[in-house]
């Protein structure tokens, strides 16, 4: 099976290909990646180069994307500007991306007719209270927060639009907050991690009480394959390993796997429009044969602790830009 991995060099998508080539001795991938700051060229060091391919090039190139997808029989499509707080600032990377990126792919798609998969994330469908037993599913309506979240849902429902109008043969996953090797300084948990590793304080938006569902990369990545393999074509499945925690008990967790107070720490500026919380049901994805692996998350956190302090050489130089861009917005708030 050939599989074009878009966005193959960034976090989630990297841990897909090194996770397919390991346990699917069949397929042969071709990542196509921009190589914006957030990919990392070592994310795909020592891979066969018999069944692995980077192509550097822009999921918004059509003539790029037409040759690729006459190549490929499964396109897994992770592409994508991915935070939240970039997006505040830089709301046009995330529609052209996001938005005009998946559009050129899913065109491409249907005139060659390649199975494509569409990753994309819980976000869309907006937050939840943090009292709400309620969790997000397959039906809950769209309600984006952030340009991110937008952009992402602007995406499902242009390929939702393929699937009906062009029989696109499509399946979307919405997955909750992913955690694991070669995450991007920028996010949560690798910025606190490299915060201890460096001996400096953890930095919490706002109150810290907003609640993320963390799931292991490797974990969301299985449940990809499944819905390849299983999924009905046009359906939706939201993946999620019941792991919801408020980022106080994050940062409380890795304090502790540093041997430090677990309320040492500083308050910063919140994010504006911050989500509350998001909660996924995954039964639909379940139901498909599917099951979290990684259940027990202070072992994964103490696993992805042990990966950064190993790999010093992966995140420094993106450490040390990203660092001064948040120390520039950043103000420390009152206990
Ligand atoms: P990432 O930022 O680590 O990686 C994104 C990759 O896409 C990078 O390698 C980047 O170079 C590439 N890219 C960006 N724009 C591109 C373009 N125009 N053309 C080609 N390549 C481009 O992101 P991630 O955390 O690995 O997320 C991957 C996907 O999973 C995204 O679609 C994201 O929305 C989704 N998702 C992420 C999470 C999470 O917790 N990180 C959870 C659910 C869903
Ligand atoms: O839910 C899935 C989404 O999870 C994905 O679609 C996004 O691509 C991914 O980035 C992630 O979005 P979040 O905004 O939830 O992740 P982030 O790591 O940026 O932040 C997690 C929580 O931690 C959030 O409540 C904000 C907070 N935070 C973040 C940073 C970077 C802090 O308190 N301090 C920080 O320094």
């Amino acid at each position: 099976m050939r599989i074009l991995v878009t966005g193959g060099a960034g976090f989630i998508g990297s841990n897909f290909v090194h996770r397919t080539l390991s346990t699917r001795p069949d397929t042969q991938v071709v990542v196509l990646d921009a190589m914006t700051y957030a990919a990392n060229p070592e994310n795909l060091a020592g891979l066969d180069p018999q069944r692995c391919r980077l192509v550097e090039g822009d999921v918004c190139d059509v003539e790029l994307v037409d040759e690729l997808m006459a190549e490929a029989d499964l396109v897994v499509h992770f592409a994508a500007e991915s935070h939240n707080d970039n997006s505040l600032h830089n709301p046009l990377a995330f529609t052209r991306s996001n938005v005009e990126g998946t559009v050129v792919l899913i065109n491409a798609a249907t005139r060659h007719d390649v199975r494509f998969h569409h990753i994309s994330t819980d976000e869309v469908f907006g937050d939840l209270a943090l009292d709400d037993p309620a969790r997000f599913t397959p039906d809950t309506p769209y309600n984006p927060s952030s340009p991110y979240s937008a952009s992402k849902a602007a995406s499902d429902h242009f390929v939702r639009a393929f699937v009906r109008s062009h029989g696109l043969r499509a399946t979307i996953s919405n997955c909750s907050n992913n955690y694991g090797p070669r995450q991007h300084p920028e996010k949560f948990i690798p910025r606190q991690i490299l915060n201890l590793l460096a001996g400096e304080e953890p930095r919490v938006y706002g109150t810290g009480e907003n609640v993320r569902d963390w799931i292991h990369v490797d974990d969301h990545n299985d449940a990809v394959w499944t819905i390849i393999e299983k999924g009905e074509i046009g359906q939706t499945y939201l993946i999620g390993a019941d792991g919801e925690h408020d980022n106080l008990a994050v940062v409380a967790e890795l304090n502790r796997v540093f041997g430090r107070e677990p309320g040492a720490f500083l308050h910063v500026t919140d994010r504006p429009g911050h989500d509350r919380r998001y909660a996924i049901d995954a039964s639909s994805t379940l139901a498909l044969g599917w099951e979290p692996r990684h259940r027990d998350f202070r072992a994964g956190l103490r696993e992805t602790v042990e990966w950064y302090r190993g790999n010093p050489g992966w995140w420094e130089r993106a450490r040390e830009a990203t660092e001064s861009a948040y120390r520039r917005r950043e103000v420390q708030l009152p206990k």
